[in-house]
């Protein structure tokens, strides 16, 4: 098949165009090279903004797999104009773009930042009080005062977005939904968990904590884990994400669906940069206590959804992927710069 692929010059990115290529697809490469994605290096910038560079990229294209997007929780509430931006005037932009040339197919890359928080067992919303926090009361409560369980999350879970960031990525879901009905098109919005791999931009506010870790050793420090460090997550190892976006590419799913892109084990956080420092033989993480009030608490992905629609496990499981990260190459940064509009 020749595939658009968007953003395909990032993290996530190049990782699918390898995956793709080695199935016998043809790549159509498509991305802005955001300076606070890439700082000078350079390719051949275009925007998914852009209608007409569009439409020269789509000619022949028979599904377009839309990786571009401003990413990270962001810092503060002046980045939401960039989220907004290249995420969500981005995706109408190019949805139109899709119905001009006929393009009746696209993956879309969502996150599962448009969850909120997790699910609880016999609880429906929940919230942590910074008085709780303060007290080192991490679990959120029942009405009893009691620690709740979590529970895997489906993904007909309510949809609470709490950034910039996941409202963009709600949005882009919203756009390709209303697409599908207004246009008969088919859309898989692929909501990966915590993505970890190689070439994972290093250290800045906007990069996962995976990174964050691997960059504290890399000085020589221990790890700094927020909380108890018993956060409960997803890791999936971005050559499983490259796959499951190839079996989404492959599909034929018609409509609109959302699937979760997990690798099924979950890990706490103290795990995660416990495993890390492991395997460099650097310092153990330490456990600060501290807190940041807009955090989740848990959030752990149902994997069933993805293994029923598209066929996909995931084949890495953290514990040796986290191990093989250790030590891979990360792709530098220019720092902390925050993405322009
Ligand atoms: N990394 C994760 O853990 C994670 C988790 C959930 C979802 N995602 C999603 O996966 C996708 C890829 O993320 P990533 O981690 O590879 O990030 P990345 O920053 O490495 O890659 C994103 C790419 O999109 C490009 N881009 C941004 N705006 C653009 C525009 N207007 N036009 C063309 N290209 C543009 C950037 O230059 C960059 O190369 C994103 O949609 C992101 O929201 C990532």
């Amino acid at each position: 098949m020749r595939v658009l692929l968007t953003g395909s010059a990032g993290f996530i990115g190049s990782a699918v165009a390898a995956e793709l290529r080695s199935h016998g697809h043809e790549v159509v490469e498509f991305d802005a090279y955001l300076p606070s994605a890439h700082g000078d290096s350079s390719g051949v910038r275009r925007d998914v903004r852009d209608g007409y560079a569009l439409d020269e990229a789509l000619k022949g294209v028979d599904v377009v797999c839309h990786q571009a997007a401003v990413v990270g929780a962001g810092v503060d509430a002046l980045d939401a104009p960039a989220f907004a931006s290249h995420n969500d005037f981005g995706t109408a932009v190019l949805l139109a773009a899709m119905a001009r040339a006929g393009c009746t197919r696209l993956v879309l890359a969502s996150s599962m930042v448009v969850y909120g928080e997790g699910r609880y067992r016999g609880a429906d919303e929940v919230t942590r009080s910074i008085a709780d926090l303060r007290a080192g009361r991490f679990d959120p409560l029942s009405d009893a005062g009691e620690p709740l369980s979590w529970e895997v999350v489906p993904e007909d879970a309510p949809l609470r977005p709490r950034s910039f960031y996941a409202a963009s990525k709600l949005a882009q879901e919203h756009f390709a939904l209303a697409w599908t009905r207004t246009t008969g098109g088919s859309v898989v919005a692929l909501r990966y968990h915590n993505v970890y791999g190689p070439n994972m931009p290093r250290d800045t506010p906007y990069s996962g904590v995976a990174a964050m870790f691997r960059s504290s050793l890399e000085r020589g420090e221990p790890p700094r884990v927020f909380e108890d460090g018993q956060q409960m997550r997803d890791f999936v190892e971005v050559s499983d994400v490259a796959r499951a976006n190839r079996l989404a590419v492959e599909s034929s799913v018609s409509g609109f669906e959302a699937v979760n892109v997990c690798s099924g084990r979950p890990v706490s956080i103290l795990e995660v940069a416990s495993a890390l420092s492991s395997a460099v033989g650097g310092p153990q993480p330490v456990v600060t206590g501290e807190f940041r009030p807009g955090d989740v608490r848990h959030i752990v992905a149902s994997p069933a959804k993805a293994r029923d629609v598209l066929g996909f496990e995931a084949g890495v499981a953290p514990r040796d992927g986290l191990a093989g990260f250790a030590t891979a190459p990360l792709r530098a940064t220019t720092g902390h710069t925050r993405p322009t509009v």
